[in-house]
């Protein structure tokens, strides 16, 4: 289908905040509590991150690898499946969705993936399931009554081409879910995200909601699969922001593509590149991850006091890339970007 010129809709507070993985600075990632926490501290969207089950369901993991944020370690009844894989050119050794029925996925409990950093979020281990896409969409649906106003899914393709190689093709079973729950247009407050260019071009042929092209480091992974020579950096010039906007409504680069940090870690809006100034001239908004409040994750300028669990000056770094003119941002804890914007009107 043809790409829709659309800009915003939905929930269009500008600039966009999006709770990252929920409020995954509060909560363990992709729960329905951190979902749910990120819509009552005031987010626009959530961002599911979806792997896919062996029995062909969509559920909301960063990673397909499941040692790092379940319980799987526990259960000795899955034991066995412990293997060794190479997921996009990376050799891991674990647990992985694709080879679980959701059945069994359901049987895990969620884990925080950095306790040291975030022992608060520790204390809720194990409370909370895997959710499936549908049940995001439901707790959607229900939070938009209580929280009278729309509430917005930003979601991620994790690993397409891997899943497309395992005989799970992602794309298919997400536009299917999303056109039974009446989302599957333009209109609606919906966007899927991918770090790879061929399942989001197939996307936007088979359907006309809005895409937005990720940038990472080196090439996308479908693009090395094909042997293309394609890079995020030539996709980052003014050509290759033209070349994207013939399918996606906007970009998810790095915030160091936007600001590099200085050699000694520190930011400084001195910095600033043609990023956004040159998305902007392809009509892509921009929309940087990922904003942690944490002085572990934060410039070494902008941290306060040695505890690297404690929180710095993020609203510093919210604003000096929002002073750069980026169109929302990804955050661990919406919370802050709710209030940077308040304070910015
Ligand atoms: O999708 C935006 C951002 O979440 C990309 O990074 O690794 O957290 O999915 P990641
Ligand atoms: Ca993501």
């Amino acid at each position: 289908m043809a790409n829709a010129a659309v800009e915003e809709q939905g929930p269009v507070a500008q600039p966009l905040i999006i709770g990252h993985r929920g409020a995954s600075g509060y909560v363990p990632e992709h729960t329905l509590g951190s979902y749910a926490l990120a819509v009552t501290l005031g987010a626009d969207y959530i961002e599911p991150d979806l792997v896919m089950t062996k029995d062909g369901e969509l559920v909301a993991r960063h990673d397909n690898e499941l040692g790092l944020t379940t319980d799987v370690a526990l259960h000795p009844e899955f034991a066995a499946r412990k293997r060794s894989k190479t997921i996009d050119g990376i050799a891991l050794n674990g647990w992985f969705s694709e080879d679980f029925t959701l059945a069994e996925l359901k049987t895990l409990r969620a884990v925080e993936r950095i306790p040291d950093v975030r022992p608060g979020n520790a204390r809720l281990n194990r409370s909370m399931q895997i959710p499936t896409l549908q049940e995001i969409i439901d707790l959607t649906k229900d939070l938009q009554r209580s929280q009278g106003r729309e509430i917005g899914l930003y979601i991620e393709t994790k690993h397409p081409s891997y899943f497309q190689q395992q005989g799970l093709s992602m794309e298919a079973p997400l536009l299917k879910i999303l056109k039974e729950n009446g989302l599957d247009s333009a209109e609606a407050a919906v966007y899927i995200q991918s770090f790879e260019v061929n399942n989001l071009k197939q996307l936007r042929r088979d359907s006309n909601i809005r895409l937005i092209q990720l940038y990472g480091e080196g090439q996308p992974f479908d693009q090395t699969l094909s042997g293309s020579s394609l890079t995020y950096a030539q996709m980052s010039t003014p050509k290759g922001f033209k070349q994207v906007a013939e399918y996606a409504v906007g970009v998810g680069p790095h915030k160091s593509a936007i600001i590099p940090l200085d050699s000694k870690g520190r930011l400084d809006p001195a910095n600033t590149t043609r990023y956004v100034a040159d998305a902007h001239a392809a009509k892509l908004k921009v929309h940087p991850y990922t904003f942690r409040a944490e002085n572990s994750f934060l410039p070494v300028n902008l941290r306060r006091g040695d505890d690297p669990s404690a929180r710095g000056a993020i609203e510093q770094e919210m604003n000096i890339f929002l002073d750069a003119g980026i169109d929302g941002l990804f955050s661990d804890q919406p919370d802050i970007a709710v209030k940077v914007r308040s304070l910015r009107k």
